[in-house]
């Protein structure tokens, strides 16, 4: 018997398993209840007792040595049936791609119109967001309980703090931080409580920019403005300004531009007048001045707000202000060679 084992464990040496049918094989061979392990054992049961302690220490090593072959095959061919489906990916398919983003179209505006006022020397200021009564209505001449804090619908905190209505409350802050000469744009988000329609939403952004300095005229307000809407919209846009109200600035009038949609022969968007008005303007008010702490007997200035979704919608023909909101892609992807 102990020749037998011998050879057993040598022919263990060269037992070659190459496949899974290989080890079920081995398996049936060695370690099934037929098999060739069990018969040992039952071979063994019939050893003399003097030659059981040798010979079952052989028994041993070669049981430990087929259970080991086994376990090793074993796991060599299942971790080949996990290669196995992987090479099922096929490796020449194109790779999934990932989408580049693109610059949202209102930042596409904003980065313009700052771009242009920068070259005319205007640097940009900013404020919060959250403003207190004085700077968004009081310090630029809207008395309390004036008819003109209608214009705004606001959305108040409290009694004195409210969501900013327009950026013209950074134009405060900034009188109130710096001396003149002041020659600065205002970009920002502004809230209104109106209802949201195609050409109106609760909140919106603007630009706005002052110039402040010893006699600065009206012929220098005109003049900035007409600069700025040719570099935006080109050089055969037409211009008129309309007198208009403001209480922070005297006089105020409103620039329009030639409708770009039907290039001032009349359409939907301009009404069929031709004109279409892109923003508010005027001297700023002395009052306005001297609630900021700048002496109105020697300086002036002038000031002026647009909002950007406007420019963009008659830039861009959008016809609905809500579209800039919704971050739909469809939308958006039309912008991103801009
Ligand atoms: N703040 C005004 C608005 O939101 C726009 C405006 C008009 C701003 C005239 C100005 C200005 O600075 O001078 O409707």
């Amino acid at each position: 018997m102990k020749q037998k084992l011998e050879e057993l464990q040598q022919k263990l040496h060269e037992y070659k398993i190459n496949s899974s049918e290989d080890l079920e094989n081995f398996r049936l061979k060695y370690l099934s209840r037929k098999g060739l392990m069990n018969d040992l054992f039952e071979e063994f049961k019939q050893v003399p007792n003097e030659m059981k302690r040798d010979l079952g220490k052989l028994m041993n090593v070669v049981k430990i040595s087929v259970q080991e072959k086994f376990d090793e095959a074993t796991e060599k061919f299942k971790s080949n049936k996990t290669e196995n489906t992987n090479s099922n990916i096929d490796y020449t398919l194109p790779a999934e791609t990932t989408e580049l983003g693109s610059r949202h179209p209102l930042n596409i505006t904003e980065n313009q119109i700052v771009a242009i006022f920068t070259k005319l020397g205007f640097t940009i200021a900013e404020g919060p967001e959250i403003e207190n009564d004085w700077h968004n209505f009081s310090a630029l001449n809207f008395p309390p309980n004036h008819p003109a804090r209608d214009m705004q619908d606001t959305f108040f905190i409290d009694e004195e703090i409210a969501l900013r209505t327009h950026t013209s409350s950074v134009q405060v802050r900034l009188m109130q931080q710096k001396n003149p000469p002041l020659r600065a744009i205002m970009p920002g988000r502004v809230y209104r409580n109106e209802a949201i329609s195609a050409r109106a939403n609760c909140f919106f952004h603007q630009i706005e920019g002052i110039y402040i300095d010893e006699k600065v005229s009206f012929a220098d307000l005109k003049q900035t403005l007409y600069a700025f809407v040719k570099d935006m919209f080109g050089e055969e846009v037409a211009v008129r300004f309309r007198p208009s109200y403001f209480p922070f600035t005297e006089p105020s009038a409103e620039m329009d531009i030639s409708c770009q949609i039907c290039k001032g022969k009349g359409c939907n968007i301009c009404k069929h007048s031709g004109w279409v008005e892109i923003l508010g303007c005027g001297m700023i008010d002395p009052n306005v001045l001297e609630n900021c702490g700048i002496d109105p007997e020697k300086y002036t200035g002038f000031a002026f707000g647009m909002g950007i979704e406007r420019i963009t919608m008659l830039k861009y023909d959008v016809k609905d202000l809500r579209t800039f909101f919704i971050n739909d892609t469809r939308f958006l992807k039309q912008f991103s060679n801009l």
